[in-house]
């Protein structure tokens, strides 16, 4: 694996999915791996899950770990090539990334959608630097459009619960916010799960679909009722219009899931990224009910980013 970015970086899912349960029995099993090796974890947003589970990740593997809050601790950063700096950009995002190059055998970067330009945002205006930029491979903590290692954790978490060989029904259902949210883990589940073997529906209000470049021909079913029906996993999440982008929601509070809605699924286990708001996006009776398996994805962040540091090192060390 050279750069992990999206699920088109897996050569092959079911397999990283077993090697990540395996470091998940013993997840010290090679402490020595990533020694002498540096990980930059670089941060343009916030991030609790993805901050904290990447670094035990790195450490589980003996790599050295450097964190760099770059929108609270770093120069502010300028992204537009051949402009002035005569204003508030103190570094350009070139010369950010040559210095990380000289620091760094992997960089880990985190830099969400800055939801004010669809082009921009579609384009990947910032990931897309990294990747043209560095020297050395790149990890995604969360892009414009896309969180892999989120979604990596969903699928080990889906693995784990699922009941029988029986193909189960997951179920990405549209939640309220009060904030125009980005896209980037439905679009980037809605990938994943065209890869996993599973009968896959998403559910959202009218004028709420993603992009049809992440969701293929997934079923988009806009009665919450009927697309929960039977379902197995229940993945909810919030994202804000495609169409009419970055427009402030409509709340829908109706779309909220409750242990009314559950009854109609198959006893169907409850997943959400993390952060929620509680009582708007899900309710308190789902969150610490017997559905909810919420921490357990939030664990699993662990084994998706080691795993995926893990086979970017064997990579490094095959000198490919
Ligand atoms: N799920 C997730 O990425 O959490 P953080 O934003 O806290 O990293």
């Amino acid at each position: 694996m050279k750069n992990f970015t999206a699920v088109s970086d897996v050569e092959n899912l079911q397999e990283i999915i077993k090697k990540a349960l395996q470091i998940k029995e013993n997840p010290l099993s090679d402490p020595e791996k990533g020694k002498g090796k540096t990980i930059g974890l670089v941060f343009l947003n916030s991030s609790l899950r993805t901050r904290l589970s990447s670094q035990i990740a790195a450490q589980n593997l003996g790599l050295n770990v450097l964190v760099l809050n770059a929108a609270q601790e770093a120069w502010n950063l300028e992204y537009a090539d051949g402009t002035v700096m005569d204003g508030n950009t103190v570094e350009h995002i070139k010369d950010a990334i040559e210095v990380l190059n000289q620091y760094c055998d992997i960089i880990a970067v985190r830099c969400f959608a800055g939801m004010k330009d669809k082009e921009d945002d579609i384009n990947e205006s910032i990931l897309s630097q990294f990747l043209k930029h560095a020297k050395v491979p790149v990890v995604s903590l969360e892009s414009a459009t896309r969180h892999p290692l989120q979604s990596l954790a969903d699928c080990i978490t889906i693995t784990e619960n699922r009941k029988s060989d029986k193909k189960p029904k997951v179920v990405l259902t549209w939640a309220p916010h009060i904030k125009p949210i980005a896209h980037a883990v439905g679009n980037s589940f809605a990938e994943w799960m065209q890869e996993m073997d599973v009968d896959f529906v998403i559910t959202n209000p009218e004028g709420y679909d993603l992009d049809k470049k992440f969701t293929k021909d997934t079923p988009v079913i806009h009665d919450q009722e009927e697309a929960l029906k039977d379902a197995d996993f229940i993945y909810v999440k919030n994202w804000s219009s495609f169409d009419e982008y970055a427009a402030m929601p409509e709340v829908k509070e109706s779309w909220m899931l409750t242990n009314e809605k559950l009854a109609g699924t198959n006893n169907g286990k409850v997943m959400h990224c993390l952060p929620v708001r509680r009582n708007l996006e899900l309710s308190d009776e789902v969150i610490d009910g017997d559905h909810s398996i919420i921490y357990q994805q939030a664990k699993n962040r662990i084994f998706s980013a080691q795993v995926v540091f893990s086979e970017i090192l064997d990579e490094i060390k095959s000198g490919k």
